[in-house]
């Protein structure tokens, strides 16, 4: 089975190209820009190929799966997964955005009648939340409101804060009696124990928003990140700047400015840090609580894809759209190094 990696060079697709290979996968690598691409396929000792997101499907020849690192894929991920639809390819990719996950699953029936699974989300966001939520919904399947809570220290990469940086005009989002509702920025607080004592956060439009449903079915789904309490004023305040990000030249220079600039957790910090998760299902009189530990999230990421694309690779019988729980059951997310859980109230 071969796996083409899409996206290779960038913070974290570099760090998942390394890993595929120390463990013995057949990848491929790939990217837009040729020097980048070819320079590190050099290095790992495999082979490359460089093209256009656009032009993907003249450069799956012989491919069984792609996992796509290119973000954010607002831009990347439609024209990729027409490209595996039409070669009949695997399709995973690392996106946390919720119309991502939305336009995927809407492809559902077109990637069962190729045959190939549409496996986004296979990240931090959304591996261990969505494990959390299925793990609850089992405990209690007549569950109607989930709530999922993250704490995780740190700093993010480039990537990463250009593809918040394309989200944050759409403000806040739940899901409301099934349907995807918007709500502005700073709106929803909570405060939540994680696991040692009561800390404040603030609901925020995760990926789960749109996951969480389609693998437990929980209509009513909150999202929400620990954060001091300034952040919820600072918030309110930026609600009044958000018109300005909708105007494409601000939003795509603060996106250039964000790659620029920002460099991404240091190695050190990737194998310091740990992030707790908690997560709560409720039928209105029933509550089931359960908190989780994983490594830091690009430590976790890098696991999880990596570990994701040997699954997939072995298992044929994964095809439509799929949530990594509905792909390989609510405790995958224990396979990986380092998790600590669940531990249920
Ligand atoms: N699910 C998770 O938990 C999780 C974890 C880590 C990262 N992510 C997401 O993964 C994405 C990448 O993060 P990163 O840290 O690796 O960022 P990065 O260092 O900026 O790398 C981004 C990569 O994507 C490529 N790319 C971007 N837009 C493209 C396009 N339109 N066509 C082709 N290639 C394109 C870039 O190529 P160029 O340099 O040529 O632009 C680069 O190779 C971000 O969206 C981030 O939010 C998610």
């Amino acid at each position: 089975m071969t796996a083409l990696i899409y996206g290779a060079y960038g913070y974290t697709g570099e760090r998942i190209a390394r890993e595929a290979v120390d463990r013995g996968l057949d990848v491929i690598l790939a990217g837009r820009n040729g020097t980048k691409t070819r320079g590190l396929a050099i290095q790992l000792g495999v082979d490359s190929r460089v093209f256009a997101v656009g032009a993907a499907r003249s450069h799956l020849d012989g491919i069984d799966v792609v996992l796509n690192c290119a973000g954010p894929f607002v831009e990347t991920a439609k024209p990729m997964v027409a490209a595996c639809l039409a070669t009949g390819t695997d399709y995973l990719d690392i996106t946390g955005e919720i119309p991502v996950f939305e336009t995927l699953a809407e492809r559902d029936r077109d990637a069962e009648d190729a045959g190939v699974c549409l496996l986004p989300g296979v990240g931090f966001d959304v591996v261990p939340t969505d494990c959390l939520a299925a793990h609850l919904h089992d405990r209690l399947p007549e569950a109607t409101h989930l709530r999922l809570g993250i704490d995780a220290p740190g700093s993010v990469s480039g990537g990463t804060l250009a593809t918040a940086i394309g989200q944050l005009d759409t403000g806040g989002m739940v899901r409301r009696d099934g349907r995807l509702t918007s709500e502005p920025s700073g709106s929803r607080t909570r405060t939540i124990d994680f696991g040692s004592g009561p800390k404040h956060a603030l609901g925020a439009p995760m990926g789960d928003v749109s996951t969480a449903y389609y693998t437990t079915g929980i209509e009513n789904v909150e999202v929400y990140l620990s954060a001091p309490e300034y952040a919820e004023y600072l918030l309110r305040a930026g609600h009044y700047l958000t018109p300005l990000l909708a105007v494409p030249p601000v939003k795509n220079g603060l996106q250039a400015l964000a790659r620029a600039l920002v460099s991404g957790p240091a190695e050190q910090a990737r194998d310091r840090d740990r992030v707790s998760l908690w997560g709560e299902a409720t039928d209105g009189e029933r509550t089931a609580t359960a908190r989780l530990q994983t490594p830091e999230t690009y430590a976790l990421t890098v696991d999880a894809a990596t570990t994701a694309l040997e699954r997939v690779e072995d298992d044929a019988d994964i095809t439509g759209y799929q949530t990594p729980a509905t792909a390989f059951g609510p405790d995958y997310v224990l396979e990986l190094d380092g998790v600590d859980g669940f531990l249920d109230e």
